[in-house]
């Protein structure tokens, strides 16, 4: 399915557009700058389906910490990836004339000469001869001078070379090599990243909580800045915490029914079992300790603070290990227990996620 991108409709249209340039044999640029989580290598994501879509070829990466201080390593990366299932003689081909400068990269790893930027950009050249190409690489601001320079080289022959470069970089992060990355961001097309609209934000906490009401798109969308990572962030939270807290409540309360109920409404937001089962036993521990204190003659006073998290919340789940069965809440901790141990591939046995989870919580709440 493809991913869910709100209000970037003008970015793709610039990143259709270069695309659709590089189909014709004028190949662009397109840099893609935002705060971290801002959407950038979603951006890319879509660029690089969008090239997909339009029969190019791509070549995909990004650039890592350990990339900053290796001369050509992200190139180095990029290449090897692409021609390490190529034939010999098309990989001669690829490499003949001055491409072969950029031999050595693909055969020791990172050493290189000084003829070695231009030979990378003739051989990514010499990539798009069988079909337009598209070059995507993500989180610049850690890549090397050296294979930034390779990229520079290649960008200022772009406008005859059906190739279609996309960046990402990071904003406020420290760049490892401003003066390599300075040239090329002047030959790029700069798409500057925003914060999310409300509307924007709005739809995107719909798609993980459908109904939600407007107000609490509106505490969404400000807790979280309109920047997507913190509110996908807060939307899983959201997600995982509460319900599985009002399933764990259902479990101690013994109530079988109520329990598959909530399990089924989870179920509709796309919650995986495997992320519930530590809230939800973390929930059963905290009930079963109260529980325990009590009955081994504890004021509830002396029991919140063992349970040392805010007085309300303690509160709560002192009312309810009043009610709960210490016996019943020992057998729900080890049946999660016990599914975790199955779900982390314990056996050899594929295990169905979902319906182990389903059979767990009618054992425990049963
Ligand atoms: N426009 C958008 N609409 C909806 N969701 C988005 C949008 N942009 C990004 N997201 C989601 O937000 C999350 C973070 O996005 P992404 O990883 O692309 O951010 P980033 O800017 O690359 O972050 P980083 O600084 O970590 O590299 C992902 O789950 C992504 O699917
Ligand atoms: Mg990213």
């Amino acid at each position: 399915m493809d991913e869910l991108l709100v209000d970037r409709g003008p970015e793709r249209s610039v990143v259709q557009a270069a695309v659709d340039r590089a189909r014709a044999g004028h190949g662009a640029l397109v840099l893609v700058e935002g705060a971290p989580g801002s959407g950038i290598s979603a951006l890319l994501r879509a660029g690089v389906a969008a090239a997909q879509a339009g029969g190019l070829a791509v070549l995909h990466t990004r650039a890592v910490v350990a990339d900053r201080s290796v001369r050509h390593a992200l190139v180095a990366r990029l290449l090897s990836d692409r021609l390490a299932g190529v034939a010999h003689d098309e990989r001669a081909r690829l490499l003949a004339g001055e491409a072969a400068a950029a031999g050595p990269l693909l055969e020791r790893g990172v050493h290189a000469g000084a003829r070695t930027a231009h030979g990378v950009a003739v051989l990514i050249g010499n990539l798009s001869r069988s079909a337009p190409l598209a070059v995507a690489i993500d989180d610049l601001q850690w890549a090397d001078a050296h294979s930034l320079r390779s990229l520079d080289v290649l960008a200022n022959e772009l406008a005859q070379l059906p190739i279609v470069v996309l960046l990402g970089r990071r904003r406020g992060e420290p760049v490892a090599a401003p003066a390599a990355l300075h040239p090329l961001r002047e030959r790029a097309e700069v798409l500057s990243l925003t914060a999310l609209s409300a509307a924007g934000a709005a739809t995107v906490v719909r798609a993980a909580l459908p109904g939600a009401s407007t107000a609490a798109c509106d505490a969404f969308a400000q807790a979280s800045g309109g920047n997507p990572f913190v509110l996908h962030e807060l939307l899983r939270a959201a997600a995982t915490a509460p319900g599985a807290y009002d399933l764990a409540d259902a479990l101690v309360a013994g109530d079988l029914k109520e329990t598959l109920a909530l399990a089924e409404q989870l179920d509709q937001y796309g919650e995986k079992p495997g992320r519930l089962i530590f809230p939800l036993v973390r929930r059963l521990r905290e009930v079963h300790q109260a529980a325990s204190l009590l009955g081994a003659g504890l004021p509830d006073a002396k029991v919140a603070e063992a349970l040392r998290g805010p007085p309300w919340a303690s509160k709560k789940v002192i009312a309810k290990a009043k009610k709960a069965d210490v016996a019943t809440l020992e057998r729900a901790i080890c049946v999660f227990a016990d599914l975790e141990v199955e779900l982390r591939g314990g056996g050899d046995v594929r295990v169905d996620e979902d319906a182990a989870f389903s059979v767990a919580l009618a054992r425990a709440a049963g």
